[in-house]
Order: structure tokens, then C-alpha cells, then sequence
């Protein structure tokens, strides 16, 4: 008889295009000369949490940016291969990637508030898409707070500046900066590294609420924190994507000999 918790494991390599947030397939991507990313294809799916692991300089920075395309930002990078999103490929010289990188938001290591007030870092990115009307944007900015689990701590304070913030306060400003703008999916590249025991659990806790609203893609050196909160694991080696499956199965019974090699810490 299968179990419940069986049950709810997507087939990672037949989801629907209705059930998957990003199809990659066939990627390959180079930094001039050297080959970072090798022949990539993964479907994530919607509404989950997946994880990627992997040692330093695998590529698990380079992947994650190539999905709102922040690599087009460097110099000598080129690819081959495909990215879809809601069944549009973004990299189409079409592609609007000012709307692209608001549907699919990036938190990196480092908190990066920008030097200005801690309500104008939030609606930030509301304002260039032209919502004016403070009443609005009163609104989403405090949303955007409470969403973050950060409005107690600075709604009296909304126009200092938000380098007054404390480490973990501006991280998740820049949580609630992301958003504000209603991302469909979110990137987070180590989002917890620089942070105390307490606020990392708190930001866990805020990735594992926020799967009813987006799809949260995660970078991380902790195994632990992978284990804890995603749904779907992937285990990426010198750029090629070695082992993909759900969480549980990955840490308790990797298929592949470099994954269980990795986890255990032989490795990395
Ligand atoms: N802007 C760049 N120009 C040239 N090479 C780069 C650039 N960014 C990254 N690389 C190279 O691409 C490879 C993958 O880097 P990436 O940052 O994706 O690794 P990572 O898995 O995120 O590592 P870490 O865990 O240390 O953050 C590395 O060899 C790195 O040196
Ligand atoms: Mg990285």
C-alpha cells in the first residue's frame, strides 16, 4: 500500500508543463573559455521548495542566475540550451527581463539594502513599475514587511535609513524588497549564511510559508537547512547535474556514489 508521504512525491522527470515553475533543458553555459554548466536539464517543480547542493564553484550560483538572467550581466558568458518559464523561453531576444526579473526575485548571501529608507528599499521596485499612489504603496510596503516577518521590528522607523538595520533585519528587507513585487518564483543563493541560529530559522520559516504563494529555489552549503526545508534536492558536480530526486530519498538514500559521498562529507 503506498503511504501518504509517498504519495505527494512529484515525478520529478514527467511533470506537466502546468506543474513545473522552470523547464530547463540541454543547458550549457561557458564563462569565456572555461565550461560551467554541462548539459543541465531539470524540471522544478511548482509551489516547492528545491534545493541545490554541491561543492564550492560547481555552478550552482551560475544555474540559479541563469533563470532571470543575471549572468547577462557578465561579461564573456555564453549558453546553449533552453530555460522556460510558464512555457516561454527567457532567453527570446523578446524577452522583457526588467518583468522577468520581477516575477522570478533574487536574494543572494550578503544583505544588499539599497542606501536609501527602509520604505523605499520596499517599494523600490514598485515605483519603477509605476505604482504612485502612496495609499497603495503604503499598503504593499507594510504587506510586504509582515510577509517578511519584519514590520514589528521597523514600522516605526519606516524612513531611517536601512543601513541602521541589524544583519538578519536586512536580509529580510531585501526578502520583503523581492517581495513586495509578487514574485512567482524566488531565488535564494544562500540566503542564510551570514546569518545567527535564530534568524536563519526564522527565514525557514518564512521560505516554508511562502511555498503557497511562489516557488522558492534555494542554494546552500547546509545540509542540514536542505534537509529541513526542501522538497526537492539537487546535487550538482562540476556542472553537471549528478543526482535529482525528493529530499528525503536524496539524504537517506542517494542512487549515486558522488552524491553519497558529498552528503556524507567525504567530499566537498
Ligand atoms: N563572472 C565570472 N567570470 C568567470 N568565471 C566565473 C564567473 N562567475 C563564476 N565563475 C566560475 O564559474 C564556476 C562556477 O561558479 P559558481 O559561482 O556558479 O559556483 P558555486 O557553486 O555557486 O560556488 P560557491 O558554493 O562557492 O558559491 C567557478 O569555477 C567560477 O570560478
Ligand atoms: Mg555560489
Amino acid at each position: 500500500m503506498l503511504n501518504l508521504f509517498e504519495r505527494e512525491k512529484l515525478e520529478l522527470e514527467t511533470l506537466s508543463q502546468e506543474q513545473t515553475a522552470i523547464n530547463v533543458e540541454h543547458l550549457d553555459l561557458w564563462f569565456g573559455n572555461k565550461q560551467v554548466l554541462d548539459d543541465v536539464s531539470m524540471r522544478i517543480p511548482k509551489h516547492q521548495i528545491t534545493a541545490f547542493i554541491g561543492q564550492s564553484g560547481c555552478g550552482k550560483s551560475t544555474l540559479i542566475s541563469s533563470f532571470n538572467r543575471m549572468n547577462d550581466l557578465i561579461d564573456g558568458c555564453r549558453y546553449r540550451g533552453s530555460i522556460e518559464i510558464d512555457g516561454r523561453d527567457i532567453n527570446h531576444p523578446r524577452e522583457n527581463v526588467a518583468r522577468l526579473r520581477a516575477n522570478v526575485g533574487m536574494v543572494f548571501q550578503r544583505p544588499n539594502p539599497f542606501p536609501m529608507s527602509i520604505y523605499d528599499n520596499v517599494c523600490y521596485g514598485l515605483k519603477l513599475q509605476g505604482m504612485n499612489l502612496r495609499r497603495a504603496l503604503d499598503d504593499a510596503v507594510e504587506q510586504a514587511l509582515r510577509d517578511a516577518a519584519l514590520w514589528d521590528e521597523v514600522k516605526d522607523r519606516l524612513f531611517e535609513s536601512a543601513n541602521i538595520l541589524s544583519g538578519g533585519q536586512q536580509q529580510r528587507l531585501v526578502f520583503a524588497r523581492a517581495l513586495a513585487l509578487q514574485p512567482e518564483i524566488l531565488l535564494l543563493d544562500e540566503p542564510t549564511s551570514a546569518l545567527d541560529p535564530l534568524t536563519t530559522l526564522y527565514i525557514e520559516e518564512l521560505m516554508i510559508n511562502l511555498k503557497k504563494r511562489c516557488t522558492v529555489v534555494i542554494v546552500t552549503h547546509n545540509m542540514q537547512q536542505a534537509a529541513r526545508v526542501s522538497d526537492y534536492t539537487a546535487f550538482i558536480n562540476q556542472g553537471r547535474l549528478i543526482e535529482y530526486a525528493d529530499s528525503d530519498s536524496l539524504f537517506t538514500m542517494p542512487r549515486k556514489k558522488q552524491t553519497e559521498d558529498y552528503i556524507t562529507g567525504r567530499y566537498g
